[in-house]
């Protein structure tokens, strides 16, 4: 039986892979601005260990922000300056709440886009991003752990997104 997940479906032109990935890049700019300044102002003896792990993680989105541009630069397309929204807070909960959330989104984003590179044979790509998705599953794990929750299920259900995601639901893995 074949359990490989099908990409019939997810198919998109090169122009909204760039576009796509370009959403990708502008949450892995956010993601290290997150981590860089959540790193150094979450306060409490409790909270010492994860924020050298938010440390440890701005370094990792960082690598990926230059795989992503890599990546649109190879497709042709110009890569994204303008990082999406950081929410500041000084409320540790409040911050670790943003980044699970962010991490959440962005594991969803990556499992639609592999299947999407897969689809166009862009199988470079899609290595790439599953060693990525490997590690904003890490991070989801790290923060989960620190907020003493179980990792949330992925969402598939990024809104107003074609080409594959309502039938995300539909495909079974
Ligand atoms: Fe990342
Ligand atoms: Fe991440």
């Amino acid at each position: 039986m074949n359990t490989e997940p099908t990409t019939a479906g997810f198919e998109i032109t090169r122009e909204e892979m760039i576009r796509f990935l370009n959403e990708d890049l502008a949450g892995e700019y956010q993601a290290i601005i997150a981590y860089i300044v959540y790193s150094q102002v979450l306060k409490g003896a409790e909270y010492t260990d994860i924020a050298g792990e938010l440390e440890q993680h701005a370094g990792e989105e960082l690598q990926h922000a230059i795989k992503i541009a890599k990546q649109i630069d190879y497709l042709g397309g110009m890569p994204e300056v303008t990082p999406k929204p950081v929410i500041t807070s000084e409320d540790a909960i409040t911050m670790l709440k943003a980044d699970l959330e962010n991490e959440r989104n962005t594991v969803a984003r990556y499992r639609l886009r592999i299947r999407q590179a897969e689809a166009m044979g862009e199988y470079a790509l899609s290595e790439t991003l599953r060693g990525i998705i490997v590690q904003e599953q890490d991070h989801e794990i790290d923060l989960a752990a620190a907020l003493g929750i179980d990792v949330p299920l992925p969402e598939d259900s990024l809104h107003g997104r074609r080409n594959g995601l309502d039938r995300l639901h539909k495909v079974q893995p």
